[in-house]
C-alpha cells in the first residue's frame, strides 16, 4: 500500500496549513456569524462544538477529501465485519459486536458472536445479582460486601474510570475497589480495612499471564486461605475473566467462575465485556446495560453517518489536523466533572497504547508526525496548575473540554462556577487578549507608563488556541457509553488516516522482558558483564543498599 505522503490531498492540506498558520480564529469568527452553526453537531448525549479550532470550510472539506482517499468508509466496514484489521496479530477487532444491543446477527470465522455476547451477558447479570442480593456466601456463610478487582492497563482502567464516573448512579451495596500495581503498597492498603470473609476478587487479565497482575492475585490467595485454613474456599472468593480459560484454572480458579474474553477484544476496548464486571456489580445489571447502550447509539451513529457529520471522524481529523498538518505534539483531556476524573488517564493508555507508534501497518518507518502525547486533569484543578502553559507557552496544546449541563451532585452554586470556567477557558484560548488591548486595560485602571511598559507584554495571550467543547446534557450510564465509544472510534480513524495498525502493542513488551531478566540479576551475586554501566550501577546501588 502506498504512503499516505503520496496522496494529492495530503499534499494540499500541508499547503493549505501553511496558509492557515497565518490565521487568527478571531477574524475567522469575525467574518462568519454562522461558524457555531457549520462546526457543532448535536448528538443524544452530547452537543459537539469543534468551531474553536483552526479551520475554514476550505480545511474541513480536504480533510473529508483525505479520509475518503484512505478509504475509510471501507476501513470502517472491514472492521465491523469482523475481518482481521489487527494485521501483525491476525486477530479481528470487533469491541463493537460486546454492545450491539439491536442483537443483529454477526457470524465470524463460523461462530456467532451475538450469541456468545448475550451467554456472557446472561452469566454476568446471574452473578452480579446474586452478590448484590446477598445470595452469593463466603466460606464461613457471610455476604459479600466488598469486591477487589485486580486487573492492569485495559483490564483495570475502563472499569475503574467508569465506576468513578457513575459513583451517584451506585446504591452502594458493594463498596468496590480496583487493584493494579505491583507495588506490595496498594495491595495491602486496599485489603487492610477488610474482612476475608466478605471478599469476592475479581480476576482480571486477557492472557492470565501478566505479571502484575499473576503477583497480586497470588497475594490475595494467600491472605484469602491464611484467614480461612481451606483452599476450597477460593471458589467462593474468587472468579475470573480471561480468554485464557486454562491458565485461570491452572491457577486455580473454579470453572463455574470463569468468565470469557475473545482475542477480538482488545484490552483497551474491553470493559464491556465481561472486564465490566465491576461495574455492574456497583451499579447492577440493567445500569451496564444501559452503558451499552448508550455506547451502541454511538456506534450506530459512527455507522450510518455521512463522514462530514461523523462525531468520532470529525474529532480524528481535527486531531490530525492539528497535531500533523500544524505540528502540535501534545493534547490535553480537560474533563469540568468530577466524577470524570480518571478520563484523562483513560485516553492517554487507549489512544496512546493504540497508535504511538512510528512504523505503518505495512511495516514502513512513518515519516510524519503521528498522534500527540495525551494527557490531563480535571477541571478546575488544572486551572491552577498548568493552565499558564497552555494559555501562554510557545507550545500549542489542543484539547477536548468535557462538560455536562446539569450536574448529578448538585450542590448549590458549584455547578454554575464550574460550568462558567469550562465556557471562560474555551473563549480565553480562542481569543486571547493583545498588547494594544492589554496597554488599554492597565491605562483605564490608572496605571503609570513604567509600569505599563513593564508588565504588557508577560499579560499578553495570543490565543488561537484550538478546543473542542464536549457539552453533555448530564453524565450518566448511557452518556458515559457514549462518550467512551465516540473515543474509541475516533482513535480507529486516526489510526487509518495515520497508516497506524491500532490495535497491536508491541512497545510495551520489551521492558516487560527485560524487567523478567533483571530479575535474576538482582538474585544474582555477581554482576553480570553484559549490562551497560548504567544498569549495572544502579543494580549494584540497589543490592549494596538492601537491608
Ligand atoms: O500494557 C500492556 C497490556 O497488554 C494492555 O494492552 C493490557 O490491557 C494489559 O497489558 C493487561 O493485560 P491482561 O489483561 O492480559 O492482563
Amino acid at each position: 500500500m502506498t504512503s499516505r505522503t503520496t496522496l494529492s490531498s495530503w499534499h494540499a492540506l500541508i499547503e493549505h496549513a501553511k496558509e492557515m498558520k497565518k490565521q487568527h480564529m478571531n477574524d475567522l469568527f469575525a467574518a462568519d456569524k454562522h461558524r457555531f452553526d457549520k462546526f457543532s453537531i448535536t448528538l443524544p448525549a452530547f452537543l459537539l462544538d469543534y468551531s474553536k479550532n483552526l479551520i475554514t470550510e476550505e480545511t474541513f472539506n480536504k480533510l473529508i477529501t483525505l479520509a475518503k482517499d484512505c478509504e475509510l468508509e471501507q476501513w470502517r466496514e472491514k472492521m465491523l465485519r469482523g475481518e482481521h484489521i489487527n494485521r501483525t496479530e491476525d486477530r479481528a477487532v470487533l469491541h463493537t459486536a460486546l454492545r450491539n444491543r439491536s442483537l443483529t446477527t454477526m457470524v465470524v470465522e463460523g461462530k456467532n458472536v451475538t450469541e456468545q455476547v448475550e451467554s456472557a451477558l446472561i452469566k454476568m447479570k446471574a452473578f452480579s445479582e446474586q452478590v448484590r442480593q446477598g445470595q452469593w456466601l463466603g466460606y464461613s456463610g457471610k455476604r459479600i460486601t466488598d469486591i477487589v478487582s485486580i486487573g492492569v492497563g485495559g483490564s483495570n482502567l475502563g472499569p475503574q474510570m467508569v465506576t468513578e464516573a457513575l459513583k451517584q448512579y451506585s446504591d452502594q451495596s458493594l463498596n468496590v475497589h480496583y487493584v493494579s500495581n505491583v507495588d506490595g503498597t496498594q495491595i495491602a492498603n486496599v485489603l487492610r480495612p477488610l474482612n476475608p470473609e466478605n471478599v469476592m476478587f475479581i480476576i482480571s487479565s486477557k492472557t492470565f499471564t501478566t505479571t502484575e497482575t499473576m503477583t497480586n492475585a497470588r497475594t490475595a490467595v494467600k491472605w484469602l486461605t491464611s484467614a480461612s485454613f481451606d483452599d476450597k474456599a477460593i471458589a467462593k472468593h474468587f472468579v475470573a475473566v480471561s480468554a485464557n480459560k486454562e491458565n485461570a484454572m491452572a491457577f486455580g480458579i473454579d470453572e463455574e467462575n470463569i468468565f470469557d474474553m475473545w482475542d477480538w477484544v482488545g484490552g483497551r476496548f474491553s470493559l464491556w465485556s465481561a472486564i465490566g464486571l465491576p461495574i455492574a456489580l456497583d451499579l447492577g445489571f440493567e445500569k451496564f446495560i444501559e452503558l451499552l447502550e448508550g455506547a451502541h447509539e454511538m456506534d450506530m451513529h459512527f455507522t450510518n453517518t455521512p463522514l462530514e457529520d461523523n462525531a468520532p471522524v470529525i474529532l480524528a481529523l481535527l486531531s490530525v489536523w492539528n497535531c500533523t498538518f500544524l505540528g502540535a505534539q501534545s493534547q490535553a483531556i480537560l474533563p469540568y466533572d468530577q466524577s470524570l476524573h480518571m478520563l484523562s488517564a483513560y485516553m492517554q493508555q487507549a489512544e496512546m497504547e493504540s497508535n504511538g507508534k512510528s512504523v505503518s501497518w505495512d511495516g514502513i518507518e512513518i515519516d510524519y508526525p503521528t498522534v500527540p502525547t495525551i494527557w490531563g486533569e480535571v477541571g478546575i484543578n488544572g486551572q491552577h496548575a498548568f493552565y499558564q502553559y497552555l494559555h501562554q507557552s510557545n507550545n500549542v496544546v489542543p484539547a477536548d473540554f468535557i462538560g455536562s449541563v446539569e450536574s448529578v451532585t448538585p450542590v448549590q452554586g458549584h455547578h454554575q462556577t464550574l460550568i462558567a470556567n469550562y465556557f471562560a477557558q474555551t473563549q480565553a484560548l480562542m481569543q486571547g487578549v493583545n498588547e494594544e488591548q492589554v496597554r488599554a486595560d492597565l491605562k483605564a485602571k490608572g496605571r503609570q507608563p513604567d509600569y505599563i511598559d513593564n508588565v504588557a507584554p508577560h499579560k499578553v495571550h495570543k490565543g488561537n488556541r484550538p478546543t473542542n467543547s464536549i457539552l453533555m446534557k448530564r453524565i450518566s450510564p448511557r452518556s458515559i457509553g457514549s462518550l467512551i465509544a465516540l473515543y474509541e472510534h475516533k482513535i480507529f480513524v486516526q489510526g487509518i488516516i495515520l497508516q497506524i495498525c491500532s490495535f497491536d502493542q508491541w512497545g510495551v513488551e520489551l521492558g516487560k522482558s527485560l524487567a523478567h531478566d533483571i530479575e535474576k540479576e538482582l538474585e544474582s551475586t555477581e554482576t553480570n558483564p553484559s549490562l551497560d554501566s548504567s544498569t549495572a550501577g544502579l543494580i549494584n546501588f540497589y543490592k549494596a543498599n538492601l537491608s
